[in-house]
């Protein structure tokens, strides 16, 4: 069945040459994304205009040949349809209406409630399962509940998601209660979009690394296990993404108790530890500096070099640490990529 190297490597095999996707490939490096852009009017509208959403995830593959494509959209969608405002401020990032009392919490929509509001998203997935090369799999996303909710909080992005840690040692109950709805509303939110052509799906932990001992089990593990168990049972044989940012050591065993087909490496763990401590357990994808793409040359060549051969040895999936940033150079992107095949 599974014929896309992707799936393969999903899947558990150890293939020649690992398949290459990256994290932000439709951003703002690439000029083509900063034109369409500028005619859909500005981020969000993009997101939810799905005949250019499904552009802009279409140019890094129509320029790189890469082996996946991921949805474009964002993982604030999700609170601003269960009725948070929402808007970015350009060179600042984005800012959402905060919760943190339970009257705030008590005005969100449940979680089924989310799916007028996102039905572009799970049209933008619809053309591209029509418009991508039969080789290119296609990857749906969310935000895991606890990166969520760290936004939903704080009402922005934070350096130590301070707001988030607060609330959770000031009222308890309400911080369980919002993450638990974030829960609901992301696998309903997954569900459909696997509905509508994703074939893998990935939960981005962004800010898993500041939960200190029983809280990254209790609000990074518990909740993607709960996810991916819930999609696998709507979805049999459903390959499911696991991003945990930040673990460090902790990556070690995750793929068991989270029950995830990949866990996904920042750059914080070198690939020679990940292949003797987290790849025995199944794929890894992972997990290049994003900075090489910015400075390029023979140290982006000889990087790369060493992740594909530490990690030669079973499934992996090449990829970034993080997002590519904008200041990265497109060429350098081609040098990664012609690197990784070069077998
Ligand atoms: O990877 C992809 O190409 C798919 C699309 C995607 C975007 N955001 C598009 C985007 C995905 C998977 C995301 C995930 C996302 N969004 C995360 C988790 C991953 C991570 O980076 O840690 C988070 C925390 C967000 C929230 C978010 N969206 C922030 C904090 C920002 C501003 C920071 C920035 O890079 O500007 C965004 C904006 C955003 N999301 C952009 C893109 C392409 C840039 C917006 C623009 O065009 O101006």
């Amino acid at each position: 069945m599974a014929e896309k190297k992707l799936l393969r490597a999903l899947a558990g095999e150890t293939l020649p040459t690992p398949p290459i996707w990256m994290m932000r490939q439709a951003g703002r490096y690439l000029p083509e994304y900063r034109a369409t852009r500028a005619e859909a009017g500005d981020f969000l509208s993009l997101c939810y205009n799905s005949e250019l959403a499904a552009e802009v995830t279409l140019q890094p593959i129509r320029r790189y040949g890469f082996d996946a494509a991921i949805l474009f959209a964002d993982i604030l969608l999700v609170p601003q349809a269960l009725g948070a405002d929402l808007w970015f401020v350009t060179g600042e990032g984005p800012r959402l209406s905060t919760i943190t009392d339970q009257a705030g919490f008590d005005a969100l929509k449940p979680a089924d409630a989310i799916h007028d509001h996102l039905a572009p998203v799970y049209e933008t997935l619809r053309i591209l399962t029509r418009e991508l090369p039969s080789e290119t799999a296609l990857i749906g996303f969310a935000g895991a509940p606890w990166t969520v909710a760290t936004y939903m909080i704080a009402g922005r992005g934070t350096p130590d998601q301070g707001p988030a840690h607060a609330l959770k040692a000031e009222n308890r109950p309400l911080f369980e209660a919002l993450l638990e709805r974030i829960t609901e509303a992301t696998i309903t939110y997954l569900s459909e979009q696997v509905k509508a052509g994703a074939e893998t799906v990935k939960i981005f932990d962004s800010w898993a690394g500041s939960l200190q001992g029983e809280d990254f089990q209790k609000y990074a593990v518990e909740p993607a296990r709960r996810i991916t168990a819930a999609l696998k049972e709507l979805h049999p044989g459903l390959p499911v993404i696991a991003f945990p940012r930040g673990a460090g050591e902790r990556y070690e065993g995750l793929h068991k108790v989270i029950g995830a087909d990949c866990i996904a490496l920042d750059d914080g763990v070198t690939a020679e530890w990940a292949a003797k401590h987290v790849q025995p357990d199944g794929c890894v994808q992972g997990n290049l500096k994003s900075s090489h793409m910015v400075t390029g040359g023979q140290a982006l060549v000889d990087e790369t070099r060493r992740i594909v051969k530490a990690l030669s040895g079973g499934p992996h999936i090449f990829n970034l640490g993080h997002g590519i940033t904008p200041d990265a150079d497109p060429e350098n992107v081609q040098l990664m990529i012609d690197t990784v095949r070069e077998g």
